[in-house]
């Protein structure tokens, strides 16, 4: 079945040609169109200064989409169609020209009408393209407008950047993506948390022992590297995704799921979280860097050589130890990482419950592991329970771990959607809940900025990692001075 259809709009697409809408908005919204949900007037707009008429532009995407959507989903009918839908219009920001066949674009569908402004470009220029916006009267009380990340490069900058596009839109039309909260299983998290009874009693230090979160990736920086090389692991994964995870997990019952509810609870954990000192850095916090190794049995590069700076000493791999100082959590550290070229794709969620009390069963061969919930965000969607049960024999008691497997493809027998799609639309109809807000953005960047800071003066913690390695062997040694270690996947 379809989903509903959302109001007719315009989504325009600052940064069209660009990587991000090539790659995840277009297809993303092809999605949506091929299952009915775009109302039959709503136009993509792309901007850039790529010199292409409308025609020029349906030709390059039409050479794009069969790269980013899998084969079975393009249906030529329906990716003739979208294409229709699509209009290029040559941009420099900073010539009049351009800004005036986008007005003369955007106003022939006259007021009224939802119009998304995608800032998918430099966060440089989020300022200078709303004021703009404004001064063209392209503004008004059904307009919003979507950041992608990263919103600054610490807290100072994303208060310029927050300020400038403030300046013209109300909050409750910024919406700051994060496309993690797009993620179907992070979503889920949500549901299993409060719509489930069981779980509540469960959830503090009563019972959990601590909790991981990993984010690893198998990919290097590919083209990214001028991005990268200035952002490094914290920035681009930790102050956002990882820090979000973390929120979802820690965070109090909303009094409802809706736009601040959610938001104001998220908040609520990131000012919890217990600051980094530069004493502290070194026994709490990670970095690594890829050498040059083997990812999937072919040779790759070094971090160095993939941005081409041979000095370079930005981090592509973080483990942090972080404390959530309230009620709930005290004294249940929640280990983070995350890396590039790393030995697999994998983000995982993973509960770790406290061991028995008591050993009930000593003369029992086997072990009695602890619980653990694993909820598994990519690859294979899904959650895991994990118990210890009775291994089926005569004789004596052998204790075996065993786990109860939800897989979402197999359990619901649908594609999952694409966060980008979910995200979308939740845009155009005005729902921020998934969108982060001006203050939670800050907030994280008030808990980041002591730990870049103290890797600037007591020195970042680096170290290498070959390729194709689960990072650097003192993030092992991070959680295994706690008496605990990473969870690796390794289904009982
Ligand atoms: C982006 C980061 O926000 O998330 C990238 O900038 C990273 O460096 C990407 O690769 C990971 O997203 P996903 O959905 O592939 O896990």
């Amino acid at each position: 079945m379809g989903s509903p259809t959302v109001a007719p709009c315009d989504v325009v697409v600052f940064g069209g040609t660009g990587d991000l809408a090539v790659r995840k908005l277009l297809p993303a919204l092809y999605q949506r169109h091929r299952d009915g949900q775009l109302a039959q007037d709503t136009r993509i707009l792309a901007c850039s200064r790529a010199g292409l008429d409308d025609a020029g532009y349906r030709d390059k995407i039409a050479g794009e989409l069969p790269r980013f959507v899998p084969t079975d989903d393009l249906e030529p009918e329906a990716a003739e169609r979208f294409l229709r839908r699509l209009e290029h219009v040559t941009l420099d920001l900073d010539e009049a020209e351009g800004w005036t066949v986008l007005a003369d674009r955007i106003q022939r569908t006259g007021p009224g009408r939802v119009r998304v402004y995608y800032l998918a470009c430099a966060p440089g220029l989020f300022g200078t393209i709303s004021a703009r916006l404004a001064e063209h009267g392209l503004i008004d009380d059904r307009s919003r407008v979507v950041l992608e990340k990263p919103i600054g490069h610490d807290l100072a900058s994303a208060r310029e950047i927050n300020n400038a596009v403030g300046a013209v839109f109300e909050e409750s039309q910024i919406f700051r993506i994060d496309h993690y909260l797009g993620k179907e299983t992070v979503q889920n998290l949500l549901v299993t948390r409060f719509a489930n009874s069981f779980l509540e009693p469960l959830w503090s230090s009563t019972a959990i022992d601590h909790v991981q979160i990993t984010v690893a990736e198998s990919l290097g920086v590919g083209t990214r590297g001028d991005y990268y090389d200035g952002s490094g692991a914290l920035r681009d994964m930790v102050q956002n995704h990882l820090l979000q995870l973390l929120c979802l997990v820690a965070m109090e019952p909303p009094t409802q799921v809706d736009r601040e509810s959610v938001r104001d609870e998220k908040l609520k954990v990131l000012n919890a979280l217990r600051p980094v000192t530069e004493e502290d850095a070194h026994r709490v916090t990670v970095a690594g860097q890829y050498s040059a190794g083997l990812v999937d049995g072919a040779a790759v590069p070094s971090y160095a050589a993939d941005c081409g700076r041979p000095e370079t000493r930005t981090e592509t791999f973080v483990a942090l130890k972080v404390e959530v100082q309230n009620w709930r959590w005290a004294g249940v550290p929640f280990y983070l990482r995350t890396g590039k070229r790393m030995d697999r794709r994998s983000s995982e969620i993973v509960i770790q419950f406290k061991p028995v009390p008591h050993p009930m069963f000593p003369g029992a061969e086997g072990t009695n592991e602890p619980n653990r919930l694993v909820i598994r965000l990519q690859p294979d969607e899904g959650m895991q329970l994990h118990l210890t049960a009775k291994e089926p024999g005569p004789g004596g008691i052998r204790l075996r771990p065993v786990s109860l497997d939800l897989d979402y493809a197999h359990a619901f027998r649908r594609r999952s959607p694409e966060a980008y799609e979910r995200l979308l639309m939740d845009v155009v109809r005005g729902n921020p809940t998934l969108f982060m807000r001006r203050d939670e953005v800050e907030a994280a960047w008030a808990w980041v900025e002591p730990v870049l800071a103290a890797w600037q003066s007591a020195g970042k913690p680096s170290h290498r990692y070959p390729a194709g390695t689960p990072g650097p062997f003192a993030a092992t040694t991070l959680i295994e001075r706690d008496g605990r270690s990473w969870y690796e996947g390794n289904t009982p």
